[in-house]
């Protein structure tokens, strides 16, 4: 029996959501107040229902209960990569990488790579979502080809980073194993459109799909993420359990009671008193990347230009990703006595997965020898602590999500969280958050500007821009 099949463990496993800091009551004028809140619940109820009506669409919401299959599947592939490689390079961006990063360095050793082949749970993992020509050619010094499978992810099986990535990865495979390039290949793309798709079949690559409905940013929790982190040891089934045990939470339809629609809305709230700029600052190394993921989440879901009316209204809030205790020396300054145009989410724990104590010593200066005798886990929390109060007491407005401790089940729930919290401030500002037109736009440009058929007319539109005004260049 698996731990998270146990109730009492997995409630002990629960998230918390403090927003005591968003309210007037605690941060001063400029904070959220009760009554605002209550006013609004009509409209959050009439966006909890069109939630509930638009479940079966909203594919992604399905991925922690629909998979058992895959798992299995992707299960055997991972056991397999893990028996014959030294590296697993994923190829990818956006929603195609950002996820992988983030669960792997939340939940493998924080210096993965770095450890002997011996005390690492799988082969080192690189997930390479640029295109710099140096990083594409250093990679090669670090990997050896016949030891290194390539997972290329595209759901639109089209993207000319992760392409382009592709053609380089095959000619770098074929020189070194030949033929035999098709087995250090697994594709994962779309089972119908796309480009990727049509390479897989002709090579007969192993392939897994991402589900349709399933857009890059919510993919996370489908052959996208699960694979990369089976394949550096972490319990993929623990992971979707955690986010199907959030999704119960956030299926509350009290939008008060629900984590991820009181998120949703305290930020909306937020923004309309011109807080445009949303912070992420976990407390926890490990969840760095998080915000990485959260931001291109939060980014690309609610940065639009027209509601789904066809209104204009340039909706969107700024992601900025912090890390505590490390932006405190760098951001923190701003935080509290710069403007009142952002929201700070602290991202904290209650349990760190280790304890590393600060020895003794220096008795004789007191202004050092006040740390001995603590614990590291003691002076973060304190820092964490401490900011949170410096936050309020300057009146800005802060809230603090808690996981028990960081592990598959709260990351799945976590990533649930977030996902449903976006899908709620969809509704709520009345766009589509599952769309992206201006990333698509650059794309196309990208297609133009490289000389992809069929996009003779946007080249054409490109070459008609005005040309670069000299007394605008030094
Ligand atoms: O969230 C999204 O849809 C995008 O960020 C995509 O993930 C990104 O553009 C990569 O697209 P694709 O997976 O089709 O290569």
């Amino acid at each position: 029996m698996k731990r998270f099949e146990n109730r009492e463990w997995r409630d002990s496993m629960r998230l918390r959501v403090d927003y005591n800091n968003m309210m007037q009551e605690f941060v001063g004028m400029r904070g959220i107040g009760a009554a605002m809140l209550a006013e609004q619940r009509p409209q959050y109820e009439a966006a909890a229902l069109r939630m509930e009506e638009k479940r079966g669409e909203m594919k992604w919401r399905q991925l922690p209960f629909s998979q058992s299959e895959v798992v299995h599947q992707i299960l055997e592939t991972a056991a397999w990569v893990r028996r014959n490689c030294d590296a697993f390079v994923v190829l990818g961006i956006g929603g195609s990488a950002l996820g992988p990063i983030a669960v792997q360095q939340a939940l493998s050793h924080l210096r993965y790579n770095d450890l002997p082949a011996a005390k690492r749970s799988g082969p080192k993992l690189y997930v390479e979502d640029n295109i710099d020509p140096e990083r594409m050619a250093s990679l090669m010094d670090v990997i050896d080809p016949a030891r290194t499978v390539f997972n290329v992810i595209t759901k639109s099986g089209s993207t000319s980073e992760t392409m382009s990535q592709l053609l380089w990865a095959t000619d770098f495979l074929k020189n070194a194993v030949g033929d035999a390039w098709r087995e250090h290949v697994i594709a994962t793309t779309d089972a119908e459109k796309g480009n990727l798709i049509k390479i897989a079949k002709e090579n007969d690559l192993r392939t897994f799909f991402v589900p349709d409905g399933v857009g890059g940013r919510f993919s996370e929790l489908c052959p996208v993420g699960l694979l990369a982190a089976a394949v550096c040891g972490i319990d993929i089934e623990e992971l979707l359990a955690g986010a199907a045990y959030m999704d119960a939470l956030c299926s509350e339809q009290d939008a008060l009671k629900n984590p991820a629609y009181i998120l949703a809305a305290l930020e909306v709230l937020a923004m309309k008193q011109g807080c445009n700029i949303s912070v992420l600052m976990p407390y926890v190394d490990s969840l760095r990347f998080m915000s990485d993921w959260y931001a291109q989440l939060w980014a690309e879901s609610l940065g639009k230009r027209y509601a789904c009316s066809g209104r204009e209204i340039y909706a969107g809030q700024t992601p900025v990703k912090a890390l505590g205790v490390t932006d405190q020396h760098s951001q923190v300054q701003l935080y509290t006595e710069g403007p009142f145009d952002k929201v700070i989410t602290f991202l904290g724990v209650d349990r760190y997965r280790v304890e590393v104590p600060i020895p003794h010593a220096y008795d004789h200066i007191p202004d050092v020898a006040f740390l001995s005798g603590h614990t590291f886990n003691e002076l973060i929390k304190a820092e964490q602590a401490a900011t949170e109060y410096a936050v309020c007491k300057s009146g800005h407005m802060s809230k603090t999500i808690t996981l028990p401790e960081v592990n598959a089940f709260t990351i799945g729930e976590l990533i649930c969280l977030f996902e449903l919290q976006t899908a709620f401030a969809g509704e709520l500002l009345g766009l589509n958050a599952f769309d992206q037109p201006g990333v698509e736009e650059g794309k196309k440009a990208t297609y133009a500007l490289l000389g992809k058929p069929g996009f003779a007319a946007k080249k054409a539109e490109l070459d008609a821009r005005p040309a670069r005004d000299m007394r605008y260049q030094v």
